[in-house]
């Protein structure tokens, strides 16, 4: 008996050639429990107000914010993420509504913890950019800079009356150097030990935050840009130096953000770190899938859930993304396979 040389032994196709295979050597999977939902408040009451920029995206008053904490749990989704759309009075040039005990970020906060308690994660940002006339993340010096140590005492101010409101997981996204120490500090002088920090560790000077800014309320508002704190986009070693630093600062896991632009950073830093790396998929992304599927140049539901896995695959814990309801309804009801 002669052997034909012409097939191939090892045929990799075997394993993919029905449903049942492809699952049995699926490497990564994706589950509700990966999603971090992050919802837009407003004031009022009863309010649902539509993000243009964002579709399907709204901002909700506080009432109706708890609601969706318990839409998140009840499709398995175990932390939602928080940001205010603080109104256009509130807003100053020193961000002090941000040291508001009773702002509309502690107010949501507070309402989702007394309506839900460990039921769920509650994730609050620290920046000072909803809070501030002129947009920027900090307080600005007489040139224009955004200064870092100033900015400092206020956000260890503001994480901490997040923390007294209720949250798990405090976010900065300020970039200030230090923040992670000085945050960690002050929580645990206030006793605050099980609270958790964030670090949005690698956070770049992203085109694709255009849709949050609006819906925010400080894309009007923003004059110039965030270059002299957030990262440049060419830089890869810098944001090992960055999530390092943030790490031996306290911080209990770390974000890259934007998402898919920079899956190579999020790659290195599991690599490199072994700690938990989340990934901040964000308003442009979701923003950009959700006008190509308009446009016809995919499918919606398809574009999601690739995009969500390559989070997976890179070696993300988990993925901050508009899309997390849908997404965590499309695991339950859908053929994902
Ligand atoms: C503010 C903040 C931003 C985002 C999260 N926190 C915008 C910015 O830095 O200008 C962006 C999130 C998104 O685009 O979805 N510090």
């Amino acid at each position: 008996m002669t052997q034909n040389h012409a097939f191939p032994r090892t045929r990799l196709r075997r394993s993919r050639a029905t449903s049942w295979t492809r699952a049995l050597v699926r490497e990564n999977v994706l589950t509700p429990s990966d999603l971090i939902w992050p919802l837009f408040i407003a004031e009022g009451h009863g309010i649902e107000d539509p993000v243009a920029a964002l579709p399907g995206v709204s901002r909700w008053s506080v009432d109706l914010i708890v609601e969706r904490a318990k839409e998140a749990r009840e499709l398995g989704i175990q932390c939602v993420a928080l940001f205010p759309n603080t109104p256009p009075e509130k807003r100053s040039d020193d961000g002090a509504e941000a040291l508001n005990i009773d702002n509309l970020m502690c107010r949501a906060t507070k309402a989702i913890k007394d309506a839900m308690g460990d039921d769920i994660g509650v994730l609050t940002d620290v920046a000072l950019d909803p809070y501030t006339a002129h947009g920027q993340d900090g307080l600005l010096d007489a040139n224009g800079y955004v200064d870092n140590d100033r900015t400092l005492d206020m956000l260890t101010k503001q994480a901490l009356n997040q923390a007294n409101a209720g949250a798990d997981i405090i976010a900065p996204s300020d970039m200030m150097d230090g923040r992670v120490g000085a945050i960690r500090d002050t929580l645990e002088l206030a006793n605050h030990h099980v609270v958790q920090i964030m670090a949005y560790s690698a956070k770049y000077a992203s085109a694709f935050y255009g849709p949050f800014r609006d819906a925010v309320g400080s894309g009007d508002t923003l004059k110039g840009d965030k270059k002299s704190y957030q990262m440049d986009p060419a830089n890869s070693d810098e944001a090992i130096r960055e999530i390092a630093m943030d790490i031996a600062e306290g911080a209990d896991s770390v974000m890259v953000k934007p998402g898919l632009a920079y899956l190579d950073i999020i790659y290195r830093a599991k690599a490199e770190f072994n700690v938990p790396v989340f990934a901040y998929q964000v308003s442009g992304e979701y923003a950009l899938v959700e006008a190509g599927a308009a446009a016809g140049v995919g499918d919606r539901d398809a574009l999601m859930m690739e995009k969500l896995i390559a989070f997976k695959r890179a070696g993300c814990s988990g993925i901050l993304t508009y899309f997390a309801a849908d997404a965590a309804r499309l695991l339950r009801d859908g053929d994902t396979a």
